[in-house]
């Protein structure tokens, strides 16, 4: 196997965090025991993905199907998160990690708002690490929000009628200031994208592990990443076109 080459590190890494469930059914525990682990485990991979050399990580915690999901979890989640953000804010200045979200973050509660919009706006200042949270996304309804907008920029005149382009839809998408993510990992040995950056994801590379995300480790990060190294994207070119500078 070839060794990793640095200049193929990924910038920005995003996460299908999976698993917490069946972590704690192993161990019959309830299911609120796995996403407890879980949020530990966030911890963990923020300060290594940052020590691993990562710009952006981004971390899928709740989407807009969870909301089906029994409503005692739901509750249960949403507390964590209140919890996590009012724990982890000093860590974020002291490690420099600016927070940013995805998604319809003004449908969650309001003591999970007030959290966020305090802790974004405390880092924002901070330009080498990012940490962005998915919480209520879904890309289709991300491109549909996007649609949306799009259509009232062109009615407002601020978008030409009748032109197209990737680069002027993309302005719309919750992650319009942010790089496509170069590395997606799955945890949990499941193998779907399950609605997440479906666009931003067209020529991401995909490893899918069957760690459970409460046992997921600086090292199992650094396997994927290493991983990534290893593998050649073309971006629809042929391989002599990626290896041989043009002339
Ligand atoms: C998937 O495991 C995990 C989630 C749906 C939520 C992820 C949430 C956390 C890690 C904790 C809260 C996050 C933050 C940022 C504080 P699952 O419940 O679907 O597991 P299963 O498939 O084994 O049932």
């Amino acid at each position: 196997m070839p060794p990793p080459s640095p200049d193929k590190f990924p910038t920005h890494a995003a996460i299908i965090m999976d698993g917490n469930g069946r972590w704690a059914k192993q161990r019959g525990l309830p299911r609120i025991e796995g996403h407890r682990r879980g949020v530990e485990t966030v911890r963990q991979v923020t300060e290594a993905g940052r020590e691993l050399g990562l710009r952006t990580l981004t971390l899928y915690a709740f989407s807009v199907e969870n909301w089906k999901r029994p409503p005692d979890e739901v509750g249960a989640l949403m507390g964590l998160l209140e919890f996590y953000l009012q724990k982890e804010l000093n860590t974020f200045i002291k490690n420099r990690i600016r927070l940013r979200t995805i998604g319809r973050t003004h449908e969650l509660p309001a003591g999970v708002q007030k959290h966020l919009n305090h802790t974004i706006a405390e880092t924002a200042r901070f330009t080498d690490y990012t940490l962005v949270l998915a919480l209520n996304y879904g890309s289709r309804t991300e491109v549909a929000d996007a649609a949306r907008d799009y259509a009232a920029a062109v009615a407002a005149g601020r978008e030409t009628a009748g032109e197209s382009s990737w680069a002027a839809f993309n302005r719309y998408l919750y992650t319009s200031d942010l790089p496509d993510p170069d590395l997606i990992i799955r945890t949990s040995g499941e193998t779907r994208i399950s609605n997440f950056m479906l666009l931003q994801g067209a020529y991401a590379e995909f490893v899918f592990t069957p760690v459970l995300w409460p046992d997921f480790s600086k090292a199992d990060l650094a396997a994927a990443i290493a991983e990534y190294t290893r593998r050649e994207r073309r971006y629809g070119l042929t391989s002599e076109q990626v290896t041989t500078p043009a002339k």
